[in-house]
């Protein structure tokens, strides 16, 4: 447990930092999150430490962000303390506490669907955000392109993580912790099959900037 809370320590940091590539991908990624969450009701799935729901949220009738880790939802109340149209709640996504048909647009960004230790059941994740959208609301996932092991992966889209961040190389080469902070890139047409199986419709797939893609689906 220490280790992890230390990784995800290095992780924060790194997301602080990232190379201008990744930063293009975040641009790419509001642009896109915008069009869809402006003046929603909206839920962001794996809030993690508030971003890019801190920015979003200026935009948004009301945002609500879960996470299932105590350190991230903390983090995110903080950066979003100051809306009063945002709550942040500690919740798994795999079994939400939400109504169906609850939120007009519901994102999951920066890989949740490739946790693979927390979300081992990807259809899983799906089914659940497509019940708590609302009929014709939209649900998307954004996840990496690339497919390369998690510490090159490091290397090369976190330049802090260079030297610094030695924990990280350890940790996610240690084969004990496997699926703790190791991340898979999914193949689109996978993601595609389950937005279909679990009944979305207009199921297509985008370029989010350089390095990620967004599959999005309608209820
Ligand atoms: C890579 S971070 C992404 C954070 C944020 N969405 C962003 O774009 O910066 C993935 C987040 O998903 C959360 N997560 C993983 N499995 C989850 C689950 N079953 N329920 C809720 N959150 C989960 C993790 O705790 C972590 O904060």
């Amino acid at each position: 447990m220490e280790e992890k809370c230390k990784y995800i320590k290095e992780i924060l940091k790194a997301i602080n930092r990232p190379l201008p590539k990744l930063k293009k991908t975040f641009e790419a990624e509001f642009k896109l999150l915008l069009k869809y969450a402006k003046d929603k009701k909206v839920l962001d799935v794996g809030c993690g430490s508030g971003r890019p729901a801190d920015k979003l949220v200026k935009h948004c009738k009301e945002i609500v962000g879960i996470d299932i880790d105590n350190q991230m939802v903390k983090k995110a109340k903080k950066a979003l303390s100051k809306f009063k149209n945002a709550k942040i709640i500690k919740m798994d996504a795999l079994s939400m506490s939400f109504q169906s048909n609850t939120f007009d647009f519901i994102y999951a960004t920066y890989n949740v669907i490739g946790s693979r230790d927390e979300i081992q059941d990807k259809k899983k994740l799906i089914k659940e955000m497509q019940r708590v959208v609302k009929k014709q609301g939209i649900i998307t996932v954004i996840y990496w392109k690339n497919n390369k092991p998690t510490t090159e992966f490091l290397k090369i889209y976190y330049p802090y993580v260079e030297g610094k961040s030695k924990s990280i190389y350890r940790f996610t080469s240690r084969a004990s912790y496997v699926g703790i902070g190791v991340f898979e890139r999914p193949a689109p047409s996978s993601i595609e099959k389950l937005f279909r199986e679990c009944g979305l419709k207009k199921v297509k797939t985008v370029d989010v900037g350089p390095v990620w893609r967004a599959t999005i689906g309608t209820k």
